[in-house]
């Protein structure tokens, strides 16, 4: 019997977790058609008359920019919110937001990291909205970079089945960032026979739930979840390392970005020795931006190992793919 390409027209993209293993394949099956379409050259122009509203309460390069060219790679436009010039900054409801924004398009992506609040936001966006809400990234989840991650992984190995990838925290001052991609990462990858290892130093621990979670999906589908304190046993044989920061939210919610607690951790900082503690063909991955003094040493991140290019490019093949399946034509239904 043939099968029937998964329907993503009318949903939300706030986690991966809400979506199956074969509709997240799907989606990196058109990620892989489009990117072979760029570089062929080949038009793409698979949203004409389209328009989509990009959100933004924080910086961006990597997620705006696939977002907003890859818009136009497809034929539509993306406008580009800088929400403390909208009238959010005033107090305007999310409700308001969303409920007018989708009747002026076809998308509404929205990235605010506020810890306890982003999530909430989003969501709240998503019950009132006529059109998909793609989260850009909360406080919890950075679904487009763990999709990215994932498709890298596959170029480079071909697979993912006990594959060993360790999600390393790592020292970093520039700010007190959100756990959102080591999130992603322990969640999603163990839905891919992933063997994952988690190591970050006390009090930087994720959520119980995440944990539970990332476990639950690792019994179902075989891969699996080892935490640990120790660093080197994280890069020990490793296949793929992702030494990134994020921050001590879940034990300690102060906005502090530096104290002596952190710089005690200097030696959380992926370098040459650590690297030789991993299998030889290990792949160095970051979502990127990298603190380059703090996290990783130049030599690493610009050496043969490092995979940071071509996993920071897959952004925009994800984003146009997303961005194809789940915007829709409006419909009369569309009206509220
Ligand atoms: N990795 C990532 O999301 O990059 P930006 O913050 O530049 O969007």
């Amino acid at each position: 019997m043939e099968k029937v390409a998964p329907r993503f027209a009318g949903r939300h993209l706030i986690t991966l977790e809400d979506f199956t293993k074969e509709e997240i394949d799907y989606m990196l099956k058109v990620s892989r058609d489009l990117k072979n379409a760029f570089y062929a050259n080949e038009p793409t122009d698979w949203l004409t008359n389209k328009t989509g509203f990009l959100m933004f309460f924080e910086q961006s390069t990597r997620t705006r920019n696939s977002f907003e060219s890859g818009m136009a790679q497809l034929g539509g436009h993306a406008t580009f919110l800088d929400t403390s010039m909208m009238q959010i900054a005033h107090g305007e409801s999310a409700k308001d937001t969303a409920v007018i924004l989708s009747s002026f398009g076809h998308m509404i992506a929205c990235r605010y990291c506020n810890w306890g609040l982003g999530n909430k936001y989003i969501r709240e966006m998503a019950k009132y909205s006529t059109v998909p809400i793609i989260n850009l990234q909360c406080d919890l989840y950075h679904p487009m970079q763990a999709l990215a991650d994932l498709m890298t992984i596959e170029d480079e190995f071909g697979h993912t089945e006990h594959l060993k990838v360790s999600v390393i925290w790592a020292m970093a001052t520039t700010h007190k960032k959100p756990i959102s991609v080591p999130v992603s990462q322990v969640l999603l990858f163990p839905r891919y026979g992933i063997d994952v290892t988690l190591a970050y130093p006390e009090g930087y621990d994720l959520p119980d739930w995440v944990i539970e979670k990332a476990r639950k999906n690792a019994a179902e589908h075989g891969g699996s979840l080892t935490i640990t304190h120790d660093m080197d046993a994280a890069y020990r044989d490793a296949d793929v390392v992702f030494p990134k920061n994020w921050g001590s939210w879940v034990t300690n919610q102060s906005t502090t970005v530096v104290d002596d607690a952190l710089l005690a951790l200097k030696a959380w900082k992926c370098t040459p020795d650590k690297m030789a503690l991993a299998k030889p063909g290990c792949r160095y991955m970051h979502a990127l931006p990298a603190d380059r003094v703090n996290e990783v040493v130049d030599e690493v991140i610009d050496g043969p190992q490092s995979v940071v290019y071509e996993e920071a490019e897959n952004r925009i093949h994800t984003a146009k793919a997303v961005m194809a399946l789940f915007v829709h034509d409006k419909l009369p239904s569309d009206r509220r």
